[in-house]
């Protein structure tokens, strides 16, 4: 499918400055989802993903399922700091959207997966998560009518394989996908969706404020990973990307999360340590931690109050998808 990319190049210059600023702001819409051709979309696919999403079948004492950790209603997170898993255990980290994650390069906070469907078989196998064997899970899965008719349908091959469960599960995330926001009916030309606190919010995160430096494109993310200086007790850092790549540079980096949908999928980061956005906006404009492998571009930014306020009004416009199911891609105000 042609992907519709329209781009819109502002210039913005700054009066309030005796020397004109200028700053280009560039808008991309959420692009169309393109499904890989290893694992193409089909209804039937994506109505058995769904099913297997919000069934607890998947854990081993069938007291867990992926939406317990991703709530439709939480904007597919949990709305926890930490998530909870199987026999109330604590995980090390904060559930993240999954809004959006089919547009992603690497999965989790330190990217260690690259595809959705490498990705489905891991909580379900983690003694922490789901705690489930596989064979176990498939020996279940066929014991039941519907799931064995369900399969047939989707896949050749009688068989249920974790392999087919994966591409089912990827699929149906693959239809999770913001809607339209005030942000982009802004952008589209109705200048009145935003207020125009919103949009001094928006010049200043392009701007005075470095947001885009990281959060950029049409999700808001460059999907790469960077450490924020957000640990104030290096004892209890999470070493994050370098457990992946081993590099020292990546020591406490975390991908940058997308902010489409952003206003409600509180608490914020990796361990869920910001209760709201106004928290987030003030850690940024101290300029985080000393860490020693802190990004350069995380210094103190110097906002007033008014534009800590504008800057969260911009967040806002951005969207929230609470209570996004269905439709999953509902527009939001
Ligand atoms: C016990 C809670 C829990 C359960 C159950 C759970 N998840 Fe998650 N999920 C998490 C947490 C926490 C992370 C982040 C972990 C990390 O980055 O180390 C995550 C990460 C993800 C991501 C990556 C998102 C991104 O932006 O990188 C996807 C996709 C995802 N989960 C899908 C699923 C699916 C599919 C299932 C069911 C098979 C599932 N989850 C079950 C808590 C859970
Ligand atoms: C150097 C890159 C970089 C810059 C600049 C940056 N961010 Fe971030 N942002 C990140 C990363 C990486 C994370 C995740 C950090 C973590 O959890 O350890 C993050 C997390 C966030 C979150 C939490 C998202 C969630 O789902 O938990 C918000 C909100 C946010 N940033 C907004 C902003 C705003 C507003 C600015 C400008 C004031 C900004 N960021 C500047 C990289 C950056």
């Amino acid at each position: 499918m042609i992907q519709r990319v329209l781009v819109f190049i502002i210039i913005l210059s700054y009066s309030v400055t005796p020397v004109a600023k200028v700053e280009a702001i560039v808008y991309e819409p959420v692009p169309e989802m393109t499904f890989p051709e290893s694992n193409p979309w089909s209804q039937e696919k994506e109505e058995l993903g769904r099913k297997l999403f919000f069934d607890p079948i998947l854990s081993e004492d069938n007291t867990i399922s992926c939406s317990s950790c991703h709530l439709p209603k939480k904007s597919w997170t949990d709305g926890l700091p930490q998530s909870v898993g199987i026999k109330n255990q604590v995980l090390k980290r904060n559930s993240p959207s999954i809004l959006n994650s089919g547009f992603l390069k690497t999965l989790f906070w330190d990217g260690r997966t690259k595809s959705l469907e490498d990705q489905a078989l891991m909580p379900i196998q983690d003694k922490a998560e789901m705690n489930q064997g596989l064979d176990k899970l498939m020996e279940e899965l066929a014991s039941k009518p519907d799931y064995r008719k369900m399969f047939k349908a989707v896949f050749s091959g009688s068989e249920i394989t974790p392999e087919k469960l994966a591409m089912a599960i990827a699929t149906f995330e693959r239809t999770i996908i913001t809607g339209k926001t005030a942000y982009d009916r802004y952008w589209e030309g109705d200048l009145e969706a935003i207020s125009p606190a919103a949009i001094r919010g928006m010049k200043l995160f392009s701007g005075k404020a470095k947001c885009s430096i990281c959060h950029s494109g049409p999700l808001f993310t460059d999907q790469q990973f960077h450490n924020i200086g957000l640990t104030s007790d290096q004892t209890k850092k999470d070493e994050g990307r370098k457990s992946v790549t081993g590099e020292a540079f990546h020591d406490g980096a975390f991908k940058t999360p997308g902010l489409r949908g952003i206003s409600s999928t509180a608490p914020f980061m990796h361990d869920g340590g910001m209760p709201d956005l106004l928290s987030v906006i003030e850690f940024y404009d101290q300029g985080g931690f000393p860490d020693d492998r802190k990004s350069p571009f995380i210094s103190p930014i110097g906002l007033d109050d008014n534009e800590k306020k504008d800057l969260l009004e911009f967040l806002l416009t951005l969207g929230s998808q609470k209570n996004a199911y269905p439709p999953f891609n509902q527009d939001s105000p």
